[in-house]
């Protein structure tokens, strides 16, 4: 429980250069002034994040969002709209005042309302942005529980907000509504086909870009064992070439059947598309912190409602 007492400390560290580590409904962000430079700087030293990776910056109130950017077409006006609150980042041109620090020396800002009853506490009471990137260190998977946050930062946060696991599990999806073709960045639980739908328009996932999009680094959202993806057809294979040295093994799995093999361990997922990503970023954490060798994940189906989930498992997986 977040009381009144826990608010009024994380605004006092916010306004004082702090950082404030807060749920919101996809993952935990790690909180600071989005006008403070020294506070943002502070972001980029805990997370040992390159300082060209741009952050995205929250509010409050879909009112605010002229604040951050200029130029809005009527398509990012009709996304805010229907999704806000909600797991979904615009990118616009921003105001001139934005500092570069957030952009990355970009044009562009990146702008979302979270859904989340202590975000939206926090960011109203605050009445000013709070950039928040995910609050794990870079390249780590993103936290979906305070205690992960407390795991990955400690110390280097003044301040964690626990508002217990987050309900939709994976970052936002990221659409750039900056030129005349939008198109999404980072796929999330607003999948291309409900912001298509939304828009009466194609809309194209673009993963390779000059700017910096989100993740494209190899080995982001990685567990630190190695992570492999597998299929249930080629699974008896697989299991055959199995050797001492692989050995202890865990298998996430969805179809699959488990059979009993010394040294391997199955973790069934949810067959739920949205169940499975709120527990996936849990469960791999989880497992990364045994002493397994190796963690295989079964494939995803192919459809438009599993693509941020299949996203992250590929970008778990280090081959
Ligand atoms: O769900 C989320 O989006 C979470 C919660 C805390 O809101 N935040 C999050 O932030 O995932 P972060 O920093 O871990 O990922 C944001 C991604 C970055 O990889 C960055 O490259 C991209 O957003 N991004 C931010 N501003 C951008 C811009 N102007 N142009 C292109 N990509 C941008
Ligand atoms: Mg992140």
């Amino acid at each position: 429980m977040i009381t009144i007492p826990d608010l009024t400390q994380a605004i006092t560290i916010l306004s004082r250069g702090g950082l404030v580590a807060f749920p919101t409904e996809t993952v935990y962000g790690l909180g600071a002034d989005a006008n403070n430079e020294d506070a943002i700087r502070k972001i980029f030293l805990a997370k040992e994040r390159p300082y060209d990776h741009p952050l995205i910056v929250h509010i409050g109130d879909i009112t605010q969002l002229s604040a951050w950017a200029s130029d809005i077409p009527p398509i990012a006006q009709k996304l805010a709209e229907t999704f806000w609150p909600g797991p979904l980042t615009l990118i616009l041109k921003k105001q001139p005042h934005v500092l570069d620090i957030v952009t990355g020396g970009q044009q562009t800002v990146g702008v979302r309302m979270p859904h989340h009853p202590i975000a939206l506490a926090l960011l109203k009471a605050y009445g000013k942005g709070i950039v928040a990137p995910s609050a794990n260190k870079f390249t780590h998977i993103s936290p979906t529980t305070a205690q992960a946050v407390e795991e990955e930062l400690g110390k280097k946060v003044d301040l964690i907000l626990d508002g217990g696991p987050c309900e939709v599990g994976l970052e936002s999806t990221i659409v750039d509504v900056s030129d005349k073709t939008p198109a999404i960045l980072r796929p999330g639980m607003i999948s291309a086909e409900k912001i298509a739908n939304v828009l009466r328009m194609p809309i194209t996932t673009r993963f390779s870009s000059q700017i910096k999009t989100p993740g494209m680094h190899h080995l982001h959202y990685a567990p630190r064992t190695r992570t492999e993806l597998i299929t249930q057809e080629n699974l008896s294979s697989f299991l055959q070439t199995l050797t001492q040295q692989d050995l202890p093994i865990a298998c996430v799995i969805r179809k699959i059947k488990p059979i009993q093999i010394q040294g391997v361990t199955w973790i069934p997922m949810p067959h739920d598309v949205h169940a499975y990503a709120h527990d996936l970023y849990q469960i791999l954490r989880h497992v990364d912190h045994q002493q397994f060798k190796r963690i295989m994940i079964e494939d995803v189906p192919e459809d438009s409602a599993w693509e941020a989930v299949r996203d992250r498992i590929k970008k778990a997986s280090h081959d």
